[in-house]
C-alpha cells in the first residue's frame, strides 16, 4: 500500500507524458488528459474487472457510478458529488473509498495500489491545470444516455423472498435493505420520492431513484442519516412507525395510514431488516 506524505497536496503534480518519462511541468491539454484517462482509469472501469468497492458494495456500485461520457464530465461529476476536492487532491474522498479494501479475492494490495495511483494521479492533473483542461461542464452528473431507473416491483401479498447470509458486513445490509426494504417503496410512491418535489413538498425525499443498487443503497444512507432506525429499539424506527395506522401503534403521517395490519407484508419486511440493522450496530 502506497503511503503518502502529509503534504503530498503541496507538492508539484506528478505528470507523466505519453512516453512514461517525467516531466516538471503539467501538460495541459485534452489530449494529455486524454492519454493519461485511457492508460490508467478507464481500465478501472471495465465490467468485468474486480472492482474493491464491491468488497462492500452490491455489483454496479463501483467508481463507474460516476461515469460521463467524457473524462471531463466524469471528473466534474466527482466534483460536484463531493467525491474529489481539487483545491487538496490527496484527500479526495474516493481515495479513501479506495484505501478501505483489503486483499481478498481476485484483489491484490498492488490492485488497490494501483488504483490509488491512478486516481490521485489524474485529479492532481486536472488540479494543476486549474481550469485549462475542460470546458465548464452545465450539467456535471447529468445522466449517462444508456442510463435507466430501476423499476419498481409490484405490490404482492407475501414478504420478499431472500436468502439471509445472516451476518452484519455492509454488503449483507446492502442486500437486506434492498431486497426487504427498497422493493416494497412502491408502496411511498410517489411523495418520499426524489424525482417527485413539486407535489408533495412536505413530504422529505428520502428515496433515491436511479440504477437499482445505487437508488436503494443511497436510500439506505439517508435513512441512516435522517434517523429513520432506531439501533435500541427497532420497532420503533420511524421508518415502521410513520406507515403504520396510528389504531395499531404507529404515529401521525403526512401521508396517512398505508400499513393496516401487523402481518402486512410490507411491514414485515421493514420491521425485519430494522432488527437485522439494529443487531449489527
Ligand atoms: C470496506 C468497505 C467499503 C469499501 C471497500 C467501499 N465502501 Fe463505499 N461505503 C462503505 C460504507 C460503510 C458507506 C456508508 C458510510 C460512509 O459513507 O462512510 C459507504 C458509502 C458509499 C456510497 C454512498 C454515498 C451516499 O450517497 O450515501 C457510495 C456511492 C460508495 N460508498 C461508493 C464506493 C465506491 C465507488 C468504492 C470503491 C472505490 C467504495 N464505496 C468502497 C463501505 C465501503
Ligand atoms: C401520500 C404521500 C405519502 C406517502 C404515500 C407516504 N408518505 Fe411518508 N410522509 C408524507 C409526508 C407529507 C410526511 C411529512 C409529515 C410527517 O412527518 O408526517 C411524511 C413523513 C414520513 C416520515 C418521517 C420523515 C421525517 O423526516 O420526519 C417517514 C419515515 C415516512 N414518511 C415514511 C413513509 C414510508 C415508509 C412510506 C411508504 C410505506 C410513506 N412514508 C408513504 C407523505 C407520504
Amino acid at each position: 500500500m502506497i503511503v503518502l506524505s502529509a503534504c503530498a497536496s503541496d507538492l508539484p503534480a506528478p505528470v507523466v507524458d505519453s512516453d512514461g518519462s517525467s516531466t516538471g511541468e503539467p501538460v495541459c491539454t485534452p489530449d494529455e488528459q486524454l492519454g493519461l484517462y485511457e492508460r490508467r482509469i478507464a481500465p478501472l472501469l471495465e465490467d468485468d474487472r474486480p472492482s474493491t468497492c464491491n468488497q462492500c458494495h452490491l455489483a454496479g456500485i463501483d467508481l463507474a457510478v460516476y461515469l460521463q461520457p467524457t473524462p471531463c464530465e466524469t471528473m466534474a461529476c466527482m466534483v460536484e458529488q463531493g467525491i474529489v476536492d481539487l483545491s487538496a487532491p490527496a484527500h479526495s474522498v474516493v481515495l479513501t473509498w479506495i484505501d478501505r479494501a483489503t486483499p481478498s479475492g481476485g484483489i491484490t494490495e498492488d490492485t488497490i495500489a494501483a488504483e490509488r495511483e491512478a486516481m490521485l494521479e489524474w485529479i492532481e492533473l486536472v488540479a494543476a491545470c486549474e481550469g485549462r483542461l475542460c470546458e465548464p461542464v452545465d450539467e456535471p452528473c447529468g445522466r449517462p444516455p444508456d442510463a435507466t431507473d430501476c423499476e419498481i416491483p409490484p405490490v404482492i401479498d407475501e414478504p420478499m423472498s431472500l436468502d439471509d447470509p445472516g451476518d452484519c458486513s455492509d454488503l449483507t445490509l446492502e442486500l437486506v435493505w434492498r431486497e426487504k426494504v427498497y422493493s416494497w417503496r412502491g408502496r411511498c410512491f410517489p411523495c418520499h420520492f426524489d424525482s417527485h418535489d413539486e407535489v408533495f413538498d412536505a413530504a422529505p425525499p428520502f428515496i433515491r431513484t436511479g440504477d437499482c443498487n445505487i437508488g436503494s443503497l443511497r436510500t439506505l444512507h439517508e435513512v441512516e442519516r435522517a434517523g429513520y432506525l432506531d439501533a435500541d429499539e427497532p420497532m420503533q424506527s420511524l421508518l415502521l412507525l410513520k406507515p403504520l395506522d396510528e389504531a395499531l401503534g404507529g404515529v401521525e403521517h403526512g401521508g396517512g395510514p398505508k400499513l393496516h395490519a401487523l402481518d402486512d407484508p410490507t411491514y414485515l419486511d421493514l420491521a425485519y431488516f430494522a432488527q437485522r440493522w439494529a443487531e449489527c450496530q
